[in-house]
């Protein structure tokens, strides 16, 4: 019987590693600790919340008193750390947020794992998940690797990064069992309309304007969510303590093309003549401190822990889009109130 912990389990990746732990896993007890920020949605985990094995505590991990009352209560075995504030456009905004919840709560959910395990660490595991953004930028060629230096450009970045090394320091410092792992962006069914695939179908839906932020020609790499949760699976059970693993899909996009890829889907899905929406692309002042392209070297947890990403990305990329159009009630919920009031500081309409 095993007590873990999954800090940010209502959002858009934790919802998914939740529900892959809960149903994988009929002997732990799973607890989602989540504060229900504007991303945080508890229908996005409704098939799995009646389960036995799943238990749901609404928290601050900024607040340390009731992080060290809960860990000091519930006594942890591990803990697979995902809450965080996760969208660049926002901590251009508001970086403070980013950093009292990346940076100051993951700092709290440390020392709390360090004070109930003291010194005894025998299958103790505290998993902090992570950004390939904080090895920064690259030019046209190469890809990022454990060992390739930080150099995190916009604050969301910066204060993933500072996480990152407190998680090490941890480790270095207090011999406490950490892992981490740095993924690519992901992409699939219950992301929060403000990233660019979910935004962009809820526009194309509703016929209105696509921002394509500069040229369009930013690269990402994307990676189908459930395998990104089958990932931190593995590296929770089997990668070596201290370790760094980077996760990606090995399918690099240019956002333009990847657009088109997304309105020749949307348009066949409804029933629009071939190439209806590419008039919704507006090209509008680039992101501040936009990174040109991320890629990932995903060989050595290909090679130690034998994990390949198994959603081709055509597969995986209409999948979800028919979640999302199958799923209207999700996103008229997500998109009302407090979002759309951001929505109109953003992009003023
Ligand atoms: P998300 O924004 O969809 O979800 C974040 C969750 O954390 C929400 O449920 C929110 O309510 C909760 N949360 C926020 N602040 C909190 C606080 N102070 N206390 C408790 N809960 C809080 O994010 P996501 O896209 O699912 O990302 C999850 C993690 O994965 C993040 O750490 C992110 O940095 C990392 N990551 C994301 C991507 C991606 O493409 N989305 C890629 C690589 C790594
Ligand atoms: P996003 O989904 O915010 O993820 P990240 O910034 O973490 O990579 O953005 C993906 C890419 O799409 C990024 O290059 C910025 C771009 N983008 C736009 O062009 N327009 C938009 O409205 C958004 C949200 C993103």
């Amino acid at each position: 019987m095993k007590k873990i912990l999954i800090t940010g389990g209502a959002g858009f990746i934790g919802s998914h590693v939740v529900r892959l732990f809960v149903n994988k896993y009929p002997d732990y007890q799973i607890y989602n600790l989540d504060k229900l920020t504007y991303a945080g949605n508890l229908e996005n985990l409704s098939d799995v919340d009646k389960m036995p094995n799943y238990h749901f505590v609404k928290g601050d991990i900024v607040d340390a008193a009731f992080i060290n009352q809960l860990f000091e209560k519930e006594r942890f075995d591990g803990v697979i750390h995902l809450a965080a504030e996760s969208h660049v456009d926002r901590s251009i905004t508001n970086p403070m947020e980013f950093i009292f919840t990346n940076v100051v709560g993951t700092v709290n959910l440390l020392n709390a794992a360090k004070a109930i395990w003291k010194d005894n660490y025998e299958g103790k595991r505290f998993y902090h998940i992570s950004t390939d953004e904080v090895y920064g930028a690259l030019g046209d060629t190469g890809s990022f690797k454990e060992t390739t230096p930080y150099s995190p450009h916009s604050p969301y970045s910066a204060a993933k990064a500072s996480s990152d090394h407190f998680v090490r320091a941890y480790h270095d410092t207090y011999g406490l069992p950490t892992v981490i792992s740095n993924c690519s962006n992901n992409y699939g069914p219950n992301q929060f309309p403000e990233k660019l695939i979910p935004l962009f179908i809820n526009n194309i839906k509703h016929n209105k304007s696509l921002p394509v932020y500069g040229k369009g020609i930013n690269v990402r790499d994307w990676l189908y969510v459930v395998d990104h949760a089958r990932a931190i699976d593995l590296i929770f059970h089997k990668g070596k303590t201290g370790e760094t693993y980077n996760i990606g899909g090995n399918n690099e996009w240019r956002n333009i093309d990847l657009i088109k890829k997304l309105i020749e889907i949307m348009d066949r899905k409804l029933g629009r003549p071939e190439g209806t929406s590419l008039e919704l692309i507006t090209y509008v002042t680039d992101r501040a401190g936009h990174d040109l392209r991320y890629a990932i070297d995903a060989s050595k947890l290909r090679a130690e822990l034998g994990w390949e990403p198994t959603i081709r990305f055509d597969e995986g990329f209409e999948k979800t889009v028919e979640w999302y159009l199958a799923n209207e009630a999700w996103l008229n919920n997500v998109t009302s109130g407090s979002y759309q009031d951001y929505y109109r500081k953003m992009y003023g309409e």
